[in-house]
């Protein structure tokens, strides 16, 4: 070994050790002839004295230190003077006094300052990610991410789950996104898709009696990337057989219970609290609320056929809702101007005709551009429906529902973070249940799975399957952590039948289910036990637990919003001679 102790260890306890310790140089300070060098590797810093009295050759080494070489430095530990102690630092109490020292490799200039408080721009990181990942911040959260990852493999191999590997060269699974393909070069013509998950694998492990399956599983989407999305990312995905939705939810319950508790220090209460889909779009417009704080949408349809306002009562007589949302104390907050950008967040955003506010004056009126139209009692009626009180601002759309959902999901997302509405940092954990089985793709003219082909749908809504799909519900579960979606399963088809009948509600005929899906259906032919399962997104709980708001900090070499990976430059053009061997010409 190059070093007897790390640059985080040493402590009073050892004052007197001969030491040896390697690292890089994070900062060099020069005081009236005593050099002091702050050594840095992943555990710690530590400072290391080159006195006068160490001769003046020694001095010279560190004299031509700079930051970020790699040194090995020998000395005793001492206990540093009275008034020089760093509480902050873990071996702030001591330092070590050095007897020699050597340059194991220099380094050019960094880019930015490794300690620095401020953060270089994302794309200089990305491209000298060694450099950025060598930042504490991101040390620790990769730390963080190893434990997090380590106590759920501990947690699944105590209730008897077995990690299994499956293929990355394999065939598509559907989950909604475009697959990566992969050439073959044995078979021309032909390819292989990287997994969007691992569903049928794992659907199959089912069928060959692997009851508790687990795996740590990477998965591959090319889809547009957002904050929380990356092409390439991780799922705990799992499986297991002669379950219902609520042993699947009992388990993953279980494990949120621990992972809350070591990395949080928090207990949570199960079963975590739970809320049906159409809940969800009632109350916050969208299937993965964030129940961090109130401010629910409120119904108003009811009020708007009578309510003297022509732009309300027509969107009521047609079908369409009126509804709107209570920024409580928030009427001195926006000027007309913020308002006016306000109601262009939710018009540019969400494509919703307009935003239509009232401010509650001190004697409970309510004012706006608008509120001329309205009659006495229609004010009257929607103040006491959006329990108004003076100072509060009401912000209503009036549109179809789905643009209503979405316009006040975005503009309650965007009120709880510009009002503060919670602490950054609380945790939130709940599941949203009962999903619909199908949504209806205009574009196709037909059905498309919710989450995917192979969901089952509650066994009482099975008829609703031949009557009315859109009634239909899933026996699907998301795991909504402040207000991302964390995880996703349903319990599955283990039906060939059925799952024909809702291939076909998809618009898969027999013969294309044959040709995507021969081998699942042939193996549901074979004694397939009932089952299901769930995948959580490990980048996604990584981040959440850390409390970071991109998901390229928790994941060691993310691509960028474009899919590009700025330190390999990939993807890349490829040789001439690769592509001729693959049959593959480029049309550019
Ligand atoms: P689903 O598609 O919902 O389900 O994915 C499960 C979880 O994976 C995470 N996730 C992502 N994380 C980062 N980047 C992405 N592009 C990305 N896409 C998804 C989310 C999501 O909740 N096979 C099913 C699971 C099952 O039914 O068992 C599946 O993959 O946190």
């Amino acid at each position: 070994m190059l070093r007897t102790h790390t640059c985080g260890q040493l402590r009073l306890s050892d004052v007197g050790q001969e030491v040896t310790l390697c690292g890089w140089v994070d900062s060099l300070r020069d005081h009236g002839g005593t050099l002091f060098v702050d050594l840095r590797d992943r555990y710690g810093k530590t400072q290391v004295v080159f006195a006068p009295e160490g001769g003046a050759e020694l001095q010279q080494v560190a004299r031509s230190f700079r930051a970020e070489y790699v040194v090995q430095v020998r000395g005793t530990v001492a206990a540093r003077p009275e008034g020089t102690v760093n509480p902050k630092l873990a071996t702030g109490a001591i330092e070590v006094r050095a007897t020699a020292a050597e340059i194991l490799n220099r380094s050019l200039t960094p880019p930015f300052q490794i300690s620095g408080k401020d953060l270089p721009a994302e794309d200089v990181r990305l491209k000298y990610r060694y450099l950025d990942l060598r930042r504490p911040a991101m040390q620790q959260i990769l730390l963080l991410r190893h434990r997090m990852i380590k106590l759920m493999r501990d947690y699944f191999d105590e209730l008897g789950f077995i990690e299994v590997e499956t293929p990355v060269l394999g065939r598509s699974t559907p989950e909604g996104a475009r697959d990566y393909l992969v050439p073959s070069r044995i078979s021309p013509g032909c390819f292989y898709a990287l997994p969007q998950s691992p569903q049928l694998y794992k659907q199959i492990l089912m069928v060959a009696g692997y009851d508790r399956y687990v795996q740590v599983a990477r998965c591959f989407r090319d889809e547009d990337l957002r904050a929380d999305r990356q092409p390439e990312f991780t799922q705990l995905d799992l499986e297991m057989s002669f379950v219902t939705a609520e042993d699947i939810i009992a388990v993953v319950d279980g494990l949120m219970v621990r992972l809350a508790r070591e990395f949080l220090g928090l207990e949570l209460r199960t079963p975590l609290p739970r809320m049906s889909y159409d809940e969800a779009m009632e109350r916050f417009g969208h299937d993965a609320p964030d129940l961090r704080f109130g401010m629910e949408l409120i119904d108003l349809t009811d009020l708007a056929q009578r309510c003297g306002f022509r732009i309300f009562a027509e969107v009521a007589a047609s079908g369409g809702r009126v509804r709107g949302i209570n920024a409580k104390g928030a009427a001195d907050r926006y000027s007309r101007k913020g308002l006016d950008e306000l109601a262009s967040f939710v018009t540019d955003n969400f494509a919703a005709k307009g935003l239509f506010w009232f401010k509650v004056e001190g004697d409970g009126q309510l004012t706006s551009p608008i509120a001329k139209n309205f009659t006495a009692e229609a004010l009257a009626q929607i103040a006491q429906r959006m329990q108004a009180a003076a100072g509060d601002l009401l912000l209503i759309v009036a549109d179809r529902f789905e643009v209503t959902c979405k316009a006040l999901y975005g503009l309650r997302k965007k009120l709880g973070a510009d009002l503060k509405l919670y602490d950054p940092r609380q945790m939130h954990f709940s599941w949203v249940v009962e999903f619909p089985m199908f949504e209806f793709d205009a574009e196709r003219n037909c059905w498309s799975a919710m989450h995917h082909p192979f969901t089952s749908p509650r066994p009482q809504d099975m008829h609703l399957l031949a009557s009315d799909p859109a009634r239909c519900r899933a026996q699907a579960y998301d795991l909504v952590i402040n207000g991302s979606e964390a995880g996703g399963g349903t319990i599955r088809i283990h039906d060939n039948r059925l799952q024909q009948q809702v291939f076909a509600l998809l618009g898969i005929d027999q013969q294309q289910a044959q040709e995507r899906f021969g081998f699942l259906l042939e193996a549901l032919q074979y004694g397939a036990p009932p089952h299901g399962g769930i995948a959580l997104g490990i980048d996604r709980l990584v981040m959440l637990f850390a409390g970071t708001d991109s998901i390229r900090d928790v994941i060691a070499f993310p691509k960028t919003q474009r899919a590009t990976d700025l330190m390999t430059e990939a993807p890349s053009p490829v040789d001439p001679g690769q592509l001729q061997e693959l049959r593959i010409h480029v049309v550019r």
